[in-house]
């Protein structure tokens, strides 16, 4: 085959000359070309956005059935990727991972993955209506965070479920950890399963020698990355890639089609298209320069008293090695919680993190950013850091109750509901996804009975002013069961 040329940009050349040429619209979106966009919401943005906010236009061809542009664009970033196929998606990995999960598992069919997967996989199981079989993941309990899985926890699970039909992983975690994901596509490939990875956040990793590994370096059978997370391209816009004989890259396309719109935004796509030339001509120069600064700043941050730098510094199976480029701080020992530092940096000092928790402050640092961002980020930290410490800010959670699952999640997700008063719920079967912050690990899914310790468990987050997601309101009064 004849290589690639990763110059090329055929998606953005074909909107950008269609956007560009005079026509008669008698097509949606209903604006025409920006004719019928309100005058403020143009003048704020600009005419150039809404005329290319065009529709599938021959010259624009079709993401559900690509042969043009499209079909072109996602070759490029397979060949930039390392996959054999590549799909684009605008709607995020949610998508892309509810379709690889679609792709692998029927009904009543069992996967096997951490527990503490992001919502979209729990979405995917009750799509597909498969069972989940659930990994504890390893815990740094110091930080009070979930890592990856130890090769021999998957492999008591693939011994004990033999009739799994799929492994779904996490490279890395929401903080940067990578566990040992080589060994894990290993074992789960000797028992012929195919590996999903969610590598939502680890986009960028082809493009510096010393980041993690790629997962589809590793082995990996279908890898969903979030593109708008980590490179240039806008939010909602990722990738799935897939490689080897264990998957029907057919069905990856059809379980896509299942669950995206019919009318893709093309400039969201286009984008897409744009981040792989970017990344693909001059990545690794702005790779090298995000991980030089990053470096830099990450050993003034080390020495700011009172403040600990979330590092991996011994290696172990659930943490091989961070992404030094995604921050994580905690300043417990000043008497303040991530949430309170969050609002500090943003209201005093403009600001802002990605993902507060009771006693972290995770940053991405990402192509984007420049040096001085983390020289601000360190002038902040400097003026915070008190000269005497308080009383730290205390937290311990207990440990994370065990569950059991009663139904399948998708029976629970459709099943007739009603709110109940949480004493009333134990012994109920949840009908919602409950994830505590921290840790960020699922305490109840659809499907799963309701018990006192799992309440407690909730009750402790909360009461240390911790975050709840999947709650029917802001407190735990009620609890949406199965009926
Ligand atoms: C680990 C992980 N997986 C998947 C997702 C979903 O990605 P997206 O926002 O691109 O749909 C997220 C989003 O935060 C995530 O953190």
């Amino acid at each position: 085959m004849a290589s690639l040329d990763q110059q090329d940009l055929p998606l953005v050349k074909a909107l950008k000359n269609l956007a560009q040429r005079p026509d008669t619209p008698f097509y949606a979106p209903g604006h025409k070309r920006g004719q019928g966009i309100a005058p403020a919401f143009k003048q704020w943005l600009g005419p150039a956005l809404f005329q290319a906010d065009l529709p599938e236009l021959p010259e624009l061809d079709n993401l559900f059935a690509p042969s043009g542009a499209i079909a072109k664009a996602q070759e490029l970033a397979a060949d930039l990727w390392g996959a054999e196929r590549t799909w684009f998606s605008v709607n995020g990995s949610t998508a892309g991972i509810v379709a690889a999960i679609l792709a692998t598992c029927g009904d009543g069919d069992k996967i096997l993955l951490p527990r503490n997967v992001h919502q979209a996989a729990i979405a995917g199981i009750i799509h597909a209506g498969a069972v989940p079989i659930f990994l504890e993941p390893e815990i740094n309990p110091d930080w009070d965070l979930a890592l990856g899985i130890r090769p021999e926890t998957l492999c008591q699970a693939l011994q004990k479920h033999d009739d799994a039909k799929a492994v779904f992983l996490l490279h890395p975690t929401y903080h940067g950890v990578v566990g040992d994901l080589q060994k894990l596509v290993e074992l789960s490939h000797g028992a012929k399963l195919p590996v999903i990875v969610d590598e939502a956040h680890g986009g960028h990793f082809p493009f510096h020698p010393l980041l993690p590994r790629p997962a589809l370096e590793l082995g990996a059978d279908i890898v969903v990355q979030s593109t708008h997370k980590m490179l240039g391209a806008l939010s909602q816009c990722a990738m799935v890639h897939s490689q080897g004989n264990l998957i029907n890259p057919q069905r990856i396309s059809q379980c896509l089609q299942l669950i995206q719109s019919t009318s893709p935004n093309y400039v969201l796509l286009a984008s897409l298209d744009s981040a792989r030339h970017q990344m693909a001509n001059v990545g690794r120069e702005m790779m090298a320069e995000v991980w030089e600064f990053t470096l830099h700043y990450r050993q003034k941050l080390e020495q700011i008293p009172g403040l600990n730098l979330l590092a991996v510094t011994q290696s172990g199976p659930g943490a091989l090695a961070l992404d030094p480029t995604r921050i994580t701080i905690d300043v417990t020992q000043w008497g303040m919680s991530g949430f309170e530092l969050d609002d500090c940096l943003r209201e005093k000092f403009q600001i802002t993190a990605e993902l507060p928790t009771l006693r972290q402050l995770s940053f991405i640092v990402s192509i984007g950013n420049q040096a001085q961002d983390l020289a601000r980020l360190l002038e902040a930290l400097i003026r915070l850091a008190p000269t005497n410490f308080q009383q730290p800010f205390q937290l311990t959670l207990p440990a994370l109750p065990s569950t059991i699952l009663a139904m399948t999640p998708r029976r629970a997700a459709y099943a007739a509901q009603k709110l109940v008063p949480v004493n009333e719920a134990i012994g109920q079967i949840s009908a919602s996804l409950l994830c505590p912050y921290p840790p960020g690990i699922p305490v109840l899914i659809p499907g799963e009975i309701i018990t006192p310790e799992a309440i407690a468990f909730l009750t402790k987050v909360l009461s240390l002013g911790g975050t709840i997601s999947g709650l029917a309101n802001e407190e735990l009064t009620h609890l949406a069961v199965v009926n």
